[in-house]
């Protein structure tokens, strides 16, 4: 392994960045670090903060081999500062410095926009912590329990990623973005996390696997048009951020999965051939079918808001200047500036869905968010199968882009899942058919009870095929020792 690969731990922040040799760098992370202690011992998983929990660290970015697992107690754990290896001869992948060699520095001309950028993403990371906080105490395993906290950790590793951004090339502007980033707070009053979805609950555990296989992925294409940009640092540390990424929503989707998994056994015993029979269903003590859709309808929509306006200057901007790309913008097989390119975008005007071409450069957020919903999919049908090799008759299904939407063209807009517009009286009184209700909530509530014994599972969700690390079934993810 060459130097960059290694991870000095000759300093308190591990780290393949060479801090041990940037005193300012170091001093200025040396500086945040207990005020980020001090958050996430305050904000971080509530009631766990002794437990020795096997987690894996980033201990290098060799693709065969960057992870060590072992037992941790989580404030002790080593986040650290990793950038993907430097590709020789990298050029600016798109706008008008197209072909020209990436910045190692930040282009003057692009500074703020580029910081607001970082702060965004980095404001993403600490929020999502801050949502899943109190989910440990209603786990449903101890395997569970360890997957919710490896999330946990690795986004607080992705917050230290964008605050070494910040220190490292914005000087003061940087330190205080890094402070503000420990002050904002996912669902306050006065001084929130940035971006909708990340200041909503997630208040069960279908939640946090909706969450992390819906908003995560999210994330995933947030990082994957970072890792485009221009500004080299970024697209190393997000090109590092998206392998851990990866596990958060296999948790996601094997946590959605196992749940329709089991209630699918329990309707076969009972049974039962109707999955909307939901009176019969849930006194199995399991999650219906119908209710699995309504919490999918709802985490899909909120994550189709975090990409923004189909139509926007602000993504045309940071697409043209080089500092933020599409989805895999280096495969694609185009001028990468977008001079005469169109691109289809719907539009709600008059009561009515239109389709208009426009200019492709403007349509850069419902681009990716297009690769964003075609990305979704794949788990979607995976679940499908999951019911059909039940031999039930129920298909999960994406919403239409129109549903439920609170950013860009249809906001507020009576369409139905189905693409149908209404009547927003219709829409009002039929809300609940599509959209957990708070009796839907308060039947998931009442199956959150903790299984915190080695080798068990809450009785709606399914143990998973194989163990993390290879352990065996009985392993002990969490060893609790609660305070
Ligand atoms: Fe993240
Ligand atoms: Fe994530």
């Amino acid at each position: 392994m060459s130097d960059t690969i290694n991870v000095s731990y000759d300093t308190q922040i591990p780290n393949n960045v060479g801090l041990s040799s940037d005193r300012r760098v170091l001093k200025a992370l040396e500086k945040w670090h207990p005020g980020y202690l001090d958050w996430w011992k305050g904000q971080g998983p509530d009631g766990f903060q002794e437990s020795l929990v096997y987690l894996r660290t980033a201990v290098s970015v060799d693709p065969k081999g960057w992870a060590k697992f072992d037992y941790v107690r989580m404030p002790e754990y080593r986040w650290g500062i990793l950038l993907a290896p430097q590709v020789e001869g990298r050029i600016i992948p798109c706008g008008e410095h197209y072909g020209e060699p990436a910045w190692q520095e930040v282009p003057g001309e692009y500074r703020s926009m580029l910081r607001r950028l970082v702060v965004i993403q980095g404001d993403t990371e600490p929020a999502s912590v801050e949502q899943q906080r109190f989910l440990g105490k209603t786990a449903p395993s101890l395997y569970d329990m360890r997957n919710l906290f490896q999330v946990n950790v690795e986004e607080a590793r992705h917050l230290w990623a964008m605050v070494y951004i910040l220190q490292k090339y914005f000087g003061r502007d940087g330190r205080e973005e890094s402070a503000e980033l420990l002050q904002r707070r996912s669902g306050s009053d006065e001084k929130p996390r940035m971006l909708g979805a990340f200041n909503e609950e997630t208040p069960d555990w279908l939640s946090f696997f909706m969450f992390t296989y819906f908003t995560d992925r999210d994330g995933k294409m947030q990082l994957e048009s970072l890792a485009q940009s221009g500004f080299d640092p970024l697209s190393r540390t997000c090109r590092f951020m998206l392998t851990e990424e990866a596990h958060h929503m296999f948790v996601g989707e094997t946590g959605v999965g196992r749940t329709i998994q089991k209630t699918c056994e329990r309707m076969r015993e009972a049974g039962i051939d109707d999955p909307t029979d939901i009176g019969r269903v849930r006194d199995l003590g399991v999650i219906d079918l119908p209710t699995i859709q309504k919490k999918l309808n709802l985490h899909y929509t909120l994550s189709l808001d975090l990409f923004g306006s189909e139509v926007s200057t602000n993504a045309a901007n940071a697409f043209n200047a080089g500092i933020k790309g599409r989805y895999r913008e280096n495969k694609i097989d185009d001028d990468h500036r977008l001079r005469d390119a169109t691109y289809p975008v719907s539009e709600f005007t008059d009561g009515k869905i239109v389709v208009k071409e426009v200019p492709a450069l403007t349509a850069i957020n419902m681009r990716l968010r297009d690769d964003y919903s075609r990305d979704a999919l794949g788990g979607v049908k995976r679940w499908n199968a999951i019911i059909k090799k039940h031999g039930f008759d129920f298909e999960l299904t994406l919403p239409h882009e129109g549903f439920h939407r609170q950013i860009g063209t249809y906001t507020g807009a009576p369409i139905t899942p189905e693409g149908e517009v209404i009547t927003p009286e219709e829409w009002a009184a039929r809300r609940d058919e599509w959209l957990p209700s708070k009796e839907d909530g308060d039947f998931i509530a009442s199956l959150m009870k903790p299984c915190w014994e080695a080798g068990k599972y809450a009785d709606w969700i399914a143990p998973p095929r194989v163990g993390i690390d290879n352990k065996p079934g009985d392993f002990e993810y969490v060893q609790l020792h609660m305070a």
